[in-house]
């Protein structure tokens, strides 16, 4: 059944029986201030977040910060659905210092007062990454005093800017080599050698000390290699004295088609050095068209990784890497390839959404 994208919008001083629905066509600007709203009924009750709430677990969704501000269905099921959110682009270090020592925070600003509105907590994303980094910052030549001065700079602005907002923070993304072993190529890599990513964390740490610091990464084609390159990363930044405190597993299945299994013994290992895991970027790439086969596929990914984090004791966050279809990042990348989120383009609920539910009830 194919539902209009169509949401509730109530002012506190409606009652739930006086809902006065609006149209939510794209283009229209989105009422980021509402306060309250009520998304389709097809997507169940209680809340996903709620649901999550309840299991002591944060479960999330990546934000495309345009369609927060032209999609009203788009803002609606975002800040009724989850108990967490996280900026998809707009804390990059393009988008939040496009010239040299010049910051802008104000696409942030927008999802974290979203955020703040609707109880969420915020995983922020990312300060530190060999890609997306501003034209100015790719062609310099720096000499590793001014690298140093240039990423300590930019760190403390931009934790300090969102100081006691941000519950988690990927302060270095994607570290490991392309082969799944050593360190990625990256310009801080060049200028300032290995000691840049214990740097960052202590940076971020020191700009805001009650944030969670993490180090994120993919697994390419699920072969383990990447992940236990990462854990062992983190364990060894850990043993180190390095202000983090976990791991976070990107989980996009065209990248890294996950084993439980060999999750699990790999969350093992961050507990035994006291790191939590987080499961950060979630979402399963469908060759297209879309087929009941691959539906059921899809559901049966996001239900085995949410049951994984859940089963096990340091991974309390479950974080998808957009809600529904329509402004996935997947076809844009991948040819051929979409439906990789919970919800369809017209927010309607795919099996993937269901297991989620289940996965959150189920003891
Ligand atoms: O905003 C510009 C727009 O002005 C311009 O017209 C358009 C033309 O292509 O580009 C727009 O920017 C794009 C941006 O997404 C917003 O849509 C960039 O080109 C594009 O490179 C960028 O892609 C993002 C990518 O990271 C690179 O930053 C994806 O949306 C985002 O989903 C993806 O997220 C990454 C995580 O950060 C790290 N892990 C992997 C994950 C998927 O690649």
């Amino acid at each position: 059944m194919i539902v209009n994208r169509t949401v509730r919008l109530v002012t506190t001083a409606l009652i739930v029986t006086a809902l006065t629905p609006i149209s939510a066509s794209r283009g229209q600007q989105a009422k980021l201030t509402s306060p309250t709203c009520t998304p389709s009924s097809v997507l169940g009750t209680p809340p996903l977040g709620k649901l999550a709430t309840a299991r002591g677990v944060l479960v999330g969704s990546a934000v495309n910060d345009s369609a927060l501000a032209t999609d009203p269905a788009y803002a609606c099921v975002l800040g009724t659905e989850f108990n967490m959110v996280e900026p998809e682009n707009s804390m990059k270090f393009a988008a939040t210092e496009p010239a040299p020592g010049v910051f802008d925070f104000t696409r942030a600003d927008v999802i974290v007062a979203f955020a703040k509105l609707h109880h969420q907590s915020v995983r922020c994303h990312n300060l530190v990454w060999n890609l997306f980094n501003p034209n100015w910052l790719t062609s310099a030549t720096f000499t590793k005093q001014q690298a140093l001065a240039a990423l300590s700079n930019h760190i403390a602005k931009v934790v300090g800017h969102f100081r006691s907002k941000c519950s988690q923070w990927d302060v270095v993304n994607e570290p490991i080599g392309p082969s799944g072993t050593g360190l990625a190529p990256s310009p801080w890599l060049k200028w300032i050698g290995p000691s840049y990513i214990n740097l960052a964390f202590t940076y971020a740490h020191r700009a805001d000390p009650n944030a969670r610091l993490y180090l994120n990464d993919y697994d390419f084609n699920g072969n383990g290699v990447r992940t236990r390159s990462l854990v062992s990363l983190a364990v060894s930044l850990r043993r180190a004295g390095v202000p983090i405190d976990g791991v976070g597993l990107q989980l996009h299945s065209i990248q890294s088609p996950a084993r439980s299994a060999f999750l699990s013994q790999q969350m093992a290992t961050a507990a035994a050095a006291r790191l939590s895991v987080a499961m950060t970027e979630v979402d399963y790439a469908i060759a297209l068209p879309v087929n009941t086969t691959a539906l059921v596929a899809e559901a049966n990914y996001f239900s085995d990784l949410l049951s994984t984090c859940l089963a096990a004791t340091n991974c309390r966050t479950f974080n998808i890497w957009g809600f529904e279809d329509q402004y996935s990042w997947i076809p844009g990348f991948f040819t051929g390839y979409g439906a990789g989120t919970p919800l369809d383009a017209h927010l309607n609920p795919k099996p993937a959404w269901q297991a989620l539910r289940v996965a959150l009830s189920t003891k």
